[in-house]
Order: C-alpha cells, then structure tokens, then sequence
C-alpha cells in the first residue's frame, strides 16, 4: 500500500475542507490615499486601480469596505503644501485629519480606521522625520512630532494609529502622549520590521513623494532577520498593540518568525510594489491576475500574518464570492 496524499485533493469542497488557511475579508485592511485640493479622484499611474481620493471619494470607498466585510482601511494624506516639519501632519484640519473625521463619523464602529503616523507625504524632503543641522533624521525631535501627529489623528476618530517611520522609541512616545490626553483606548499597530525596500516605488508616486536619496539609517536592512525579532521585542515592551513586517512577499521568514514570537497580532503590508509587480505581470499575460493575487495573499496568511494589509483588499471578497 502506498501514501496516498492525493486522495484530499480530489475536488473542490474536499480541497476547502482541508484548506489549512483561509482568506476572510475581516483580516484584510485597505490602504487609501486622500489628496488635497483635487475634485476628482486621480489615478495613480504605477498602481492599477489605485487612486488618490478626495474627501467624498474617501468616504465611499470606506462605505465600501464595511459592505464588503473588510476588516480595516489604512489612511495616508497627499497634503498640497510641504515644508520642513511636516506641518500639515499635526494641523487638525490637514488632509490626513479631515479625512480621518469624515470616514470615522461615516463608519463608526462597523470598520477599523487607521491612520499612517508618519510625516514623509507631509516633508519637502521627504524624510520620515526633521532634519538636524547635519542633515541626519533626528530620532528624538521626530519622535515629539509624532507623539502630537498620534493624538491629532486619535482626537480626529482613528481608532489606530500606525507608526511607520522606524524612529527609536516612538510607540513609548506614542503610548505615553495618547494615554496623557486620555486617549487610553486608541491602538498602536507598530510597523516594527519595515525594511529599505526597493518595492516601496510605486508609493512613492503615489504620495508624490519628494524624497531624495533614501532611508537606510532608520528602515532595516534587507539582510537582517534577528534586528526585526529585537525591533518586535522593543515595541512590544514599549506596548504596541500590534506588529507589523513589511513588505510581506520578500519577508515571509520574517512574517513566520514574528508570528512565533510574539505576543500580540502580527500583521503583515503587502507593499505598493508587490501589487503593481502582479498587475504588471497580468497586464502582458503572464500571469493571471486574481489567481496570482489570491495565492500571494494566501502565501502572506500561511506564514503567519493575521492581519494582512493589502490594496486587493475590495477584490478579495469579489473573487472569493
Ligand atoms: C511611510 C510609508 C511608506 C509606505 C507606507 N508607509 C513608504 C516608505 O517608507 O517609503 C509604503 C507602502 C507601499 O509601498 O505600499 N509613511
């Protein structure tokens, strides 16, 4: 008698029974980018069926994904001005915080509003953070800007706020600031392992980001697996509610290996690049896109993310039907 493996795979529902993953839209976040001063909603160029919102736009599209079972939505704001501090990030009536108010007042509680807690759509120089008078990030004085950019985004109705800039210690600078203006329920979903990604291109379009250069002093080595379990462990102690790796296809070791070790849900960003790499693909017939979509997705899931963020995030549940 031989192993038959194969005999629980022999059709569809047998195959859906013994999936040992599934794809839900409750685990999916949409990342939404609102652009001021636009009337109509703008395509963006590099990722297909991507676009920049306005405020109205915004709001359907978080209608939505409340209709579509969707677990989230990640908002990030395209500000019309820049300058050197990021103002506009920490204005109650910047683009990122207007947008905020409009989609949390429209969704309530039927979806989780998060917001990108980082100030590079809003610099001239497109850094994460203010610059010294050496021209370096300054760990400490960004990390005080984001602490007020977190309770400006929690006064305007984010239920989570999502550090992204790899600053040290901003989740205890974040955590404290909250709590002191009473915002002790608002969630911090850490971007703890973000990695200097090349796949970040197609965002940058997509913010219209003015970075020169890049940003290999605060964003991980692609090299490093055992600084992500250090950079987890901190924000973690430092009380992140939540941890993300990101990207997800290049770092599904890492997504693994944080998903083992921590102690709170691990999420995972399926990047800019990584969506428009598979559209991109489709587009020449190379690939099929839903097929391909799903199975990445799934892949991110199987490795141990719970949450996945993902801009495929509407048409999962479309496919899946
Ligand atoms: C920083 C931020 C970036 C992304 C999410 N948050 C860009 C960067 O670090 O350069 C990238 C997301 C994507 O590529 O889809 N605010």
């Amino acid at each position: 008698m031989i192993e038959r493996p194969r005999r629980l795979r022999q059709n569809p529902v047998l195959r859906s029974l013994v999936a040992e993953t599934r794809l839900h839209p409750r685990d999916l976040v949409l990342p939404v980018f609102v652009a001021e001063g636009i009337t109509e909603p703008r395509p963006i160029a590099s990722m297909p069926g991507v676009d920049q919102h306005t405020l109205d736009s915004v709001v359907e599209v978080a209608h939505r994904c409340v209709a579509a079972g969707l677990g989230g939505i990640m908002l990030f704001g395209v500000p019309q001005h820049k300058d050197a501090t990021g103002t506009g990030a920490l204005d109650p009536d910047g683009i990122l915080n207007v947008a905020l108010r409009a989609v949390r007042e429209a969704v309530g509680d039927d979806l989780v509003v998060m917001a990108d807690t980082c100030l590079d759509e809003f610099t001239d120089h497109g850094h994460c953070g203010v610059i010294d008078e050496h021209g370096r990030v300054d760990n400490d004085a960004t990390n005080l800007l984001y602490a007020e950019m977190a309770v400006a985004q929690a006064r305007a109705g984010a239920h989570v706020v999502a550090p992204s800039g790899m600053m040290d210690g901003q989740v205890a600078v974040i955590r404290e600031a909250l709590d002191a203006e009473g915002f002790t329920d608002t969630v911090i979903l850490a971007y703890s392992a973000k990695y200097a990604s090349a796949f970040f291109g197609p965002f940058r379009e997509a913010v219209q980001s003015s970075l020169q250069g890049d940003r290999r002093t605060y964003q991980q080595d692609a090299a490093n697996i055992v600084e992500s379990l250090r950079e987890i462990d901190l924000d973690i102690a430092e009380g992140a509610d939540m941890v993300m790796v990101k990207p997800a296809m290049s770092y599904l070791d890492v997504v693994a290996a944080a998903a083992e070790r921590s102690s709170v849900p691990v999420a995972a960003y399926q990047v800019s690049g990584e969506y428009s790499m598979i559209h991109a693909a489709a587009a020449n017939g190379w690939i099929d896109l839903r097929s391909a979509a799903l199975e990445s997705l799934t892949s991110i899931r199987r490795a141990g993310a719970q949450v996945v963020l993902t801009y495929f995030a509407l048409d999962v549940p479309e496919w899946t039907a």
